[in-house]
């Protein structure tokens, strides 16, 4: 989704913007924009594209000196990525950049036009600023931005300047993630995750939904639901290494690289002897649980999808998985003695955490398995697993996805102790799974070979029965949506009930055949598409003849062994089509990584 910064201070306030920026053009990268406001004068650049046509554009300009600064950049809701849509959005005297969607600003906009105010852009956000300036002719600043506000229903995050009152910026926040930071040099830093602030702040307040407020070098006022609030500052804890591409070409490659290592973080202190351990959860009881909900967007549905198998086999306990923007707006039954675990990497994701609040306001007990510590999503659901992931960078999700699998696994297995199963089967595959990720140069470069043979086509279909159709899911997202060629995963044994009549050369399977689960049906199904000439990738640990392309994998004794080998295989396949039809691998088109509009 969008990305906001903003700094108070003396330093060269552009140079401070666009840095803040740079760490958050991967959620959003359609326009991007800053403005700076030093006494009087108020200046403002915006361009079309990536950031670095930002920065070219105001190249020339300095801004040195005690004054106020804003950045966006954008991923675009309404209206197309033009100058014009870009933020910041100008009043006569004002300017505002905002991160969400104003949900009734149709409402606001036909009341301003009547007014005789009229639009220059298709934006949602424009109505922001001309609100204010309405309300300013009559009130003083503060109080203009304090009626806008409350006129404004949707997600927001929000900051706006204004000559009216130019030693403030004024702020708001409703359902979009936004952070104020400070230093012992006094500097004050908004922005609307952690990153930007990383090595220029020390302290942070997360600001809570319905806030709002003002800053300058001597205050900092704070709102919440209309009652004034005296907040305090919590350290910020982050590091800045995930900047770095540690001499890969894009950050989706050196989290594929990860994986093993990120996933031995996640077994750390959690495995003792033959037995699952979460301190988090010591003193929680589970033994009442007899159904679990899982609901996510995106490729966190897809991990909530392959647990579910996991919750049902292993722990006994029935699971179903809800699409959160389709929970939003169904009139779901929660049970008694049902746990609802969302699951998120970003713990922002507009509709899962929708979905959150809801499932909580009809009385059912909340978990979130998420990657974000002290994201909103964490902060409002009962109970917490931390992914351990690190920052992830790369738009199409990768380690994250792997870090989920893994930690709800484990949940699976720490549920099933509690009814005293033999679980060293579990505990020794789940020990082995950093082992099955780690990418040797031979794969990659087989990877790499086979990936030119698979840049056209009229369609992939991922297949895989069992847990290894959400992988199938999966690896088809992730081909879609780094190639922009047309993919879909598919239960095995379903495409002969349709989509098989799509068979034919130039549509290609990607067959996942684990030796551990349902081989030999998997392979029927595998039959019946080449008996159509459908061309086949297979990824097996069993050499398949009947294979135009191969990818042997380790014999394993464990089906979840599989899954992982075979999910680092998918992620390196759809990267090296991707780099082959020259596509930007970590931000990919009209995407964004993390979501906080519905
Ligand atoms: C966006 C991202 C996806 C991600 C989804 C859910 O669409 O592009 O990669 O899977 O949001 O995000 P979350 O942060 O909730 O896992």
């Amino acid at each position: 989704m969008c990305g906001i910064v903003g700094y108070i201070g003396n330093k060269e306030k552009k140079q401070i913007i666009l840095d803040g920026l740079k760490e958050l053009e991967y959620r959003g990268y359609d326009s991007a924009g800053l403005a700076v406001m030093k006494g009087l004068e108020l200046d403002f650049f915006k361009a079309v594209g990536k950031l670095e046509n930002l920065t070219n554009k105001c190249a020339s300009f300095e801004s040195e000196g005690y004054g106020f600064a804003i950045g966006h950049t954008r991923w675009a809701t309404h209206g197309k990525a033009t100058e014009i849509n870009a933020h910041p959005h100008l009043g006569e005297y004002s300017c505002v950049i905002h991160n969400g969607i104003i949900e009734n600003y149709k409402e606001i906009k036909d009341k301003l036009e009547k007014n005789g105010i009229s639009f220059l852009s298709q934006t949602d956000t424009e109505v922001i600023v001309k609100l204010f300036e309405f309300y300013a002719k009559d009130l003083n600043a503060f109080e203009a931005f304090k009626h806008t506000v409350k006129e404004l229903k949707g997600a927001f995050a929000i900051l706006l300047l204004s000559k009216k009152d130019q030693n403030k910026v004024f702020f708001a926040k409703n359902a979009a993630p936004l952070i104020i930071g400070r230093n012992s040099q006094n500097e004050l830093f908004f922005a609307s995750a952690d990153s930007p602030l990383v090595g220029l702040s020390e302290e942070v307040i997360y600001l809570e939904d319905l806030s709002f407020g003002y800053a300058n070098k001597d205050e900092l006022v704070i709102y919440e639901n209309d009652e004034l609030k005296n907040k305090s500052f919590s350290k910020l804890l982050s590091d800045k290494s995930y900047a770095k591409k540690d001499g890969f070409r894009f950050f989706m490659e050196k989290e594929i690289y990860e994986q093993s290592r990120v996933l031995s973080e996640v077994l750390m202190g959690r495995v003792n002897g033959d037995e699952v351990i979460f301190d988090e959860l010591e003193n929680e009881d589970l033994s009442d649980i007899n159904e679990i909900t899982l609901c996510a967007c995106g490729t966190s549905y897809h991990a909530a999808l392959a647990s579910a198998y996991l919750f049902e086999r292993i722990a006994k306990i029935k699971a179903k998985v809800e699409i959160a923007s389709e929970f939003r707006y169904r009139e779901a039954i929660i049970s008694k003695n049902s746990l609802f675990i969302v699951i998120s990497q970003s713990g922002e994701t507009a509709d899962t955490l929708e979905a959150l609040k809801i499932a909580k306001e009809k009385g059912a007990r909340t978990f979130a398995v998420c990657n974000v510590d002290n994201s909103s999503i964490v902060r409002l659901a009962h109970l917490s697993l931390l992914t351990r992931a690190g920052i992830e960078k790369g738009v199409a999700s990768t380690k994250a996805f792997a870090t989920q699998v893994l930690t709800l696994w484990m949940l699976a297995i720490f549920m099933a102790q509690k009814k005293n199963q033999n679980l060293n089967d579990e505990i020794k595959a789940l020990l082995h799974i950093p082992n099955c990720v780690v990418v040797t140069q031979k794969l990659h470069d087989k990877i790499h070979r086979i990936s030119k043979r698979y840049l056209d086509g009229h369609g992939f279909f991922y297949i895989g029965r069992d847990v290894f159709y959400p992988l199938a899911l999966e690896g088809a997202l992730k081909l879609k949506e780094l190639s922009y060629l047309h993919a879909e995963g598919y239960p095995a044994g379903e495409m002969k009930h349709g989509p098989i009549a799509l068979a034919d050369s130039k549509l290609y399977t990607i067959a996942l055949m684990p030796k551990n689960m349902l081989y030999e049906k998997t392979k029927s199904n595998v039959e019946e598409l080449i008996a159509r000439d459908s061309t086949l990738l297979s990824i097996s640990p069993l050499e398949f003849d009947l294979s135009d392309d191969f990818i042997r994998t380790t014999e394993q004794e464990h089906y979840m062994c599989e899954f992982f080998e075979m999910m680092l295989i998918t992620q390196l396949l759809a990267m090296e089509i991707s780099i082959r039809l020259g596509n930007d691998v970590d931000m990919p088109r009209n995407l964004a990584k993390s979501v906080t509009v519905e």
